[in-house]
């Protein structure tokens, strides 16, 4: 037996020693000191190169793994191909060491849920964890091991296309719909053949890029970084989160993938998280760009010190982290904790034990209790903005169906879909015909072909539609090419003619129900005008057409409710409710531009904070959404007016149904912090609850405040709660609700 042959045999032999053991914690770490032990500088580099199969695969690439220089793949589906390739790495490279593959597995694999902004929208954890698991369940059948999701980016700015990945602009919403995700996508352990390893991503801040225009700078200060933007991560980081990645922006001058103290200090120091950092797509190299780094050799330093495991596709770690330990400019050690965080990645993977993709058992794409989660996940995440009664149609003879998303099947799915199939698509338009062939007429006439199409000359059949019809229901929207990565806009409203056909569809003074799927809340208050119904759909996925014809028809109540805040103008964008109060609020009676008099006096408007031409009022506010009953809120009270510190106070409130149908009511928890070391928001969601109530029913909604949920970063930058007034609200969504106070002691 020669040499190689022999570390074979022994490292064979101590993985197969371990595997049949349990992979506990102190086992896995055993394991890791093993293996770390018998590689070579270049065979632990190697593990840290990330390549993407779409762009690298060939001859070559089987070589590039057999001799030890990739230890992830990521854009490679094909669990055949994946086999053949793991089988290299685990039976003809030295130390058998396996490859982890990583895909965008951001709102579904083949059952495509609504796109995560839309998720957040239903306000449910619960339903969210569900549909996550399922994704790891078909992801993990077709060979990927790790997904790069969920993406945590707080956005306040509707421009930004990449919100529609993102759960909004409210970070207690972010932290429970991101952390829903992440045991979702992880189960009770990542060796399950149905689990997948999570990706907290883009670290951090990076959706509050300037302006909303993707990958532009940020300047998050260090207090509102730790009181808003870092909410999510810590959550999901809480909840276990296996991987995590940097971000392409810099914030005050120092790019994510390059910045030492939010990652190596704070990551791993403070928080004293050990799972594994892995670039974006060329993040690395790209800190050349910025102007933060020379070269892609001191690219690769600055991410390798900052503590980036990982470098995705841009192979400077490959070429140059070796002479780059020759000359001190990287330890040792930062290279052997690096590779440690890749194996344990492994370890816990249980890919060691089974690398392989097993291909026999039956596949779970597409199965029917994934695809009825998908659409009880659309039905939750529409929201309806306004009904003057038209909803939910019932005695109808005919139907209009127009505009260019009610027959969509690729726009319907949404940003982010690499293995979705449109043709398992069903579209408002097929389940109408679906449900309603033989019973109503449906006629059907797009008006505008797609949502950029700027042809007018569609329009005039679907006002003949409508004419021949008791109710038009306009399907429009976005293509889902105009949301996510790169795709932000700087006028985010209906493209196309699309406006066009709306107002011309008004002047039949037909019914009018307008759905919008979108990737991203729309300036719609011209529209909205002209409906007589407006139900929000962000982009629903697989099955979004069933979920929207019951709830059209009111086979089930409309429960979702805004995770974003929405604009009258663009001009007022950032627009968020979560802001803070200035100096000098907008009161409310302010002179509005057509009401200023001639001639009026410099200081005669008052000199608040509003805009002249569009006040400060949102379209919506976060928090908000109708439904098809009426609810009632009574009776709130305090388990006591004063809380000690590190004590906890009771909230009770009436909730009735006031209506005739059964709804779904997201009863919501706001507080307002009075005064403090530093300016509080006016206002901050601290809890939540969906409750369903049959009509005429009362119940009582409790919720326990505690002085943790107070906390925050002051201005000594540590974090707790500060003695002081607090008001409290328990409402419908955050402009509204019952208010009182209490006193933290
Ligand atoms: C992209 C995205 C990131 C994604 C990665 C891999 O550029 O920024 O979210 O996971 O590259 O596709």
């Amino acid at each position: 037996m020669n040499p190689k042959q022999l570390i074979k045999l022994l490292s064979l032999s101590t993985v197969i020693l371990f595997a049949a053991c349990a992979q506990t914690g102190s086992e896995i770490e055993t394991r890791i000191d093993a293996l770390l032990a018998q590689m070579t500088l270049e065979e632990k580099i190697g593990q840290m190169n990330q390549l993407s199969y779409d762009v690298s695969a060939g001859a070559d690439l089987a070589q590039q793994i057999r001799i030890g220089r990739v230890g992830s793949l990521l854009n490679i589906v094909d669990p055949e191909a994946l086999n053949e390739l793991q089988r290299v790495a685990v039976e003809e490279s030295r130390l058998g060491i396996p490859l982890v593959v990583g895909r965008d597995v951001i709102h579904g694999f083949r059952t495509i849920f609504p796109i995560p902004i839309g998720q957040a929208a239903t306000f449910n954890p619960e339903l969210i964890e569900q549909g996550a698991a399922i994704a790891a369940r078909e992801a993990r059948s077709a060979g990927v091991h790790w997904t790069f999701a969920p993406m945590l980016d707080i956005s306040r700015d509707q421009r930004w296309g990449r919100l529609a990945e993102g759960f909004g602009e409210d970070p207690v919403l972010g932290a429970a719909m991101g952390s829903a995700m992440v045991r979702g996508y992880q189960g009770s352990s990542l060796a399950d053949p149905g689990s997948i390893a999570a990706c907290v991503k883009h670290f951090v801040a990076y959706g509050a890029a300037e302006g909303g225009r993707d990958y532009n700078s940020t300047n998050v200060p260090p207090h509102l970084m730790r009181n808003v933007y870092l909410v999510p991560f810590k959550a999901a980081i809480d909840a276990g989160a296996a991987t995590l990645m940097t971000s392409f922006n810099e914030n005050d001058g120092i790019p994510g993938t390059g910045n030492k103290a939010l990652v190596r200090d704070m990551l791993r120091d403070e928080w004293g998280w050990d799972g594994m950092v892995v670039s974006d797509w060329a993040s690395v190299t790209e800190m050349i760009a910025h102007g933060f780094a020379a070269d892609p050799k001191e690219a690769a330093m600055k991410a390798a010190n900052a503590g980036v495991d990982m470098e995705m596709v841009s192979g400077s770690y490959l070429e140059f982290l070796p002479e780059l330990i020759k000359e001190g400019k990287i330890s040792q050690e930062y290279i052997d904790n690096s590779v440690r965080n890749i194996l344990r990645l492994k370890f816990r993977l249980g890919l060691f034990d089974n690398p392989y993709t097993d291909t026999s058992t039956p596949s779970p794409l597409y199965a029917p209790e994934h695809l009825e989660a998908a659409r009880e996940t659309a039905t939750q995440s529409a929201v309806l903005l306004k009904n003057n009664g038209v909803l939910p149609l019932e005695g109808i003879r005919s139907l209009a169906v127009v505009g260019p998303m009610a027959d969509a099947p690729h726009d319907q799915l949404g940003t982010w879909i690499f293995d979705g199939k449109k043709d398992r698509t069903i579209t408002p338009l097929a389940a109408l015909r679906d449900a309603y062939n033989g019973q109503i007429n449906i006629i059907h006439e797009s008006g505008v072909e797609y949502s950029r199409d700027r042809s007018t000359a569609g329009i005039a059949s679907a006002v003949a539609a409508a004419r021949r019809a008791d109710v038009v229901v306009a399907f429009v929207g976005e293509e889902s090419i105009l949301s996510g990565e790169a795709h932000s806009l700087a006028n985010p409203e209906l493209q196309g003619a699309q406006k066009e056909l709306i107002a011309q569809l008004a002047k039949t003074s037909k019914p009018l129900v307008i759905v919008v799927m979108a990737g991203r809340p729309l300036t719609v208050g011209d529209e909205l005008a002209a409906a007589d119904a407006m139900l929000y759909s962000f982009h629903p996925g697989t099955m979004g057409g069933p979920a929207l014809v019951d709830l059209l028809f009111g086979a089930v109540s409309p429960s979702g409710r805004l995770p974003m805040t929405f604009a009258k103008e663009v001009g007022q964008i950032p627009i968020y409710y979560n802001h803070n109060n200035t100096g000098r609020p907008f009161q409310g009676t302010e002179t509005m531009i057509d009401d200023i008099p001639r001639e009026a006096g410099q200081t005669s408007l008052g000199n608040t904070s509003y805009y002249l031409d569009a006040g400060v009022e949102s379209l919506f506010p976060f928090g908000y959404g109708l439904t098809y009953t009426t609810f009632e809120y009574s009776n709130l009270a305090l388990s006591s007016e004063k809380i000690a510190m590190n004590g906890s106070l009771e909230v009770t409130a009436t909730l009735t149904n006031t209506g005739k149908r059964q709804a779904t009511e997201v009863v919501q928890l706001y507080i307002r912090d009075v005064a403090g070391s530093l300016t509080r928001p006016v206002k901050e969601l601290k809890d939540f609850k969906r409750v369903t109530l049959a009509a005429g029913a009362s119940t009582e909604v409790n919720f326990t405040l505690t002085t943790d949920q107070l906390a925050f970063y002051g201005l000594d930058m540590v974090r707790h709660a500060e003695p002081g007034e607090f008001r409290l609200w328990v409402g419908p969504d955050s402009a509204k609700g019952l208010e009182t106070g209490f006193t933290l002691e």
